[in-house]
């Protein structure tokens, strides 16, 4: 563990999460097919916007100090300024590392083939709702989800780029939205495969493309957020050891550390909302 994964992901965090993700799945499935279906409908949209807001985000570090009217009317001081120019392109790459999958997984045997995740993800749904013969077309989407993933651009710091702590903070944002997610899928994957084997066994002979089914987008998840964060800390690392070596007072790990707990709130309210269960802020 780097010294940044260690002060965010305490082993308190990391236990507490598990648990409070455990207990709301557990919830969701213990209501049965229509509330599993339901939420995996909200689910799916829920993560339909990310790769969108990844791409965005790391934009603004590349861009930060090109784009007309980003560092507004006062100029950000000259060292953060030096720091965009020699670093932002290198921290926009590692937070893009995240999307590379997002827009070309790459289970496809056939590469050049770019299955985009969301794609996968609808895939998912539509034989999910295939299997119970129900109509996808007539699912509800909540306005709730829809506040939510309001959320998550305001978060990813989408159009809103000026100032420096708003992109650390945004990247903490990023590294919660990885780590989180590779607990959620994980235990999501556990679960159907437990509790729906046989629709489970279903999903993964609807192919979507040679070496992609149904049942690909649940289980590539808990690898690939994985390694999403792990370049996302490496991004973090640049940006935090730049300002140490150089012993500049600045203290951009706070702001990191803020978009972290946001999005890990946001994913509590997220998941409260389907499972009912009320939770203690875990971080
Ligand atoms: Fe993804
Ligand atoms: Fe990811």
């Amino acid at each position: 563990m780097n010294k940044i994964e260690k002060k965010i992901l305490t082993s308190e965090f990391i236990k507490k999460k598990k648990i409070s993700i455990k207990e709301d799945v557990d919830s969701i499935f213990v209501g049965g097919k229509e509330d599993m279906i339901n939420f995996f409908s909200h689910y799916v949209y829920w993560n339909g916007v990310f790769a969108g807001c990844v791409t965005n985000l790391a934009s603004n570090f590349h861009l930060f100090v090109n784009k007309p009217g980003f560092s507004g009317k006062t100029p950000p001081p000259e060292d953060i300024m030096t720091f965009f120019k020699q670093k932002g392109h290198k921290v926009a790459g590692l937070i893009f590392a995240a999307a590379e999958d997002e827009y070309a997984d790459d289970s496809a045997v056939v590469s050049d083939l770019r299955v985009c995740h969301k794609d996968m993800a609808w895939h998912f749904l539509k034989e999910l709702y295939t299997y119970y013969n129900k109509d996808i077309k007539k699912r509800k989407i909540e306005f709730f989800a829809e506040e939510i993933n309001n959320a998550i651009m305001r978060g990813y710091r989408v159009d809103r780029g000026a100032l420096c702590s708003d992109l650390y903070r945004g990247l903490g944002f990023h590294i919660g939205s990885e780590k989180i997610a590779s607990f959620e899928f994980d235990y999501l994957t556990k679960k159907m495969n437990k509790e729906y084997p046989e629709l489970v066994k279903f999903l993964k002979n609807k192919e979507l493309v040679p070496g992609i089914n149904a049942f690909s987008w649940l289980e590539v998840h808990s690898s690939v957020e994985e390694e999403h964060f792990g370049y996302a800390l490496e991004a973090a690392n640049i940006i935090i050891d730049y300002f140490d070596k150089k012993d500049l007072q600045r203290n951009p790990f706070q702001f990191i550390k803020e978009g972290f707990v946001e999005f890990s709130n946001l994913q509590n309210i997220f998941f409260d909302h389907y499972s009912g269960i009320e939770e203690v802020k875990v971080i």
